[in-house]
């Protein structure tokens, strides 16, 4: 996917102000930023969900899928994990073959056939987050957007998550935007990285670029802000 001078304006506001940013097919591309910076309305715009202006190309639209902070709010409480996983596959499969589809896909993201007849309310948030992959995962995305999916979950999940995420880039080749504020987390998913600040992209590169020699001052601050251990 090559993204070229997208704006995204809000009143007289540009909260993504001409981003030009590649995802080469099978790549994952690292989003950091501070918080406002505009990496989650540039997700939107590249998921269709907001109006831009500038160019997306490489990339079908209809195939990006997202996955977001809260998987609270992004499944429907009153449907099963099976449903809205399956809600995912599209409606020319036999029931039969959705429900072998949905549990194939729940494997894939490491939880049990037996999720599939359970409710949102009644898993953690590390499984509800697994749902959540699953049911992006149903649409056989050529994209995937992950924003900040690890945020809102305890420390001692947020490792399992990111190995899934690790281990479906290996297995299903996807392409993928993965957006944090925690470098350390991109640095561990991806291999590129790109820093937002105000709207624009102040930097890009490999991570061992971005993260051992920043170029911009801004990401060298947000290098300052995490912990001493991850970049020694
Ligand atoms: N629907 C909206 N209407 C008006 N302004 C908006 C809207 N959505 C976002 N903004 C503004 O656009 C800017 C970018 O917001 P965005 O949510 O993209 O930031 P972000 O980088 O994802 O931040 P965070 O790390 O906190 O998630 C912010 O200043 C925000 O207030
Ligand atoms: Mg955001």
């Amino acid at each position: 996917m090559k993204i070229r001078e997208l704006t995204v304006r809000y009143g007289k506001f540009n909260a993504v102000d001409h981003v030009s940013l590649n995802v080469p097919p099978g790549s994952a591309v690292g989003l950091v930023g501070e918080s406002g910076s505009g990496k989650s309305t540039l997700a939107r715009a590249v998921a269709g969900l907001v109006p831009s202006r500038g160019t997306i190309t490489g990339i079908d639209r209809s195939k990006v899928q997202m996955v977001f902070q809260d998987p609270y709010s992004s499944l429907n409480p009153r449907m099963s994990v099976g449903l809205s996983i399956a809600e995912g596959l599209g409606p020319r499969m036999r029931r039969t073959a959705r429900r072998t589809e949905v549990e194939r896909l729940l494997d894939l993201v490491a939880l049990p056939a037996a999720a599939a007849d359970k409710y949102p309310r009644e898993l953690s948030g590390g499984q509800r987050q697994r749902v959540a992959v699953a049911r992006a995962l149903a649409a056989q995305p050529d994209l995937l957007i992950a924003d900040e999916i690890t945020s809102a979950l305890d420390v001692s999940v947020q490792g399992a998550v990111l190995n899934l995420i690790r281990e479906l880039r290996t297995e299903l080749g996807l392409s993928m935007l993965f957006i944090s504020h925690n470098l350390a987390v991109v640095r561990y998913v991806t291999d590129t990285v790109a820093v937002m600040r105000a709207g624009r992209l102040v930097e890009a590169g490999t991570v061992d670029e971005v993260i051992g020699a920043p170029q911009h001052p801004y990401t060298r601050s947000l290098l300052d802000a995490v912990p001493r251990l991850i970049h020694s």
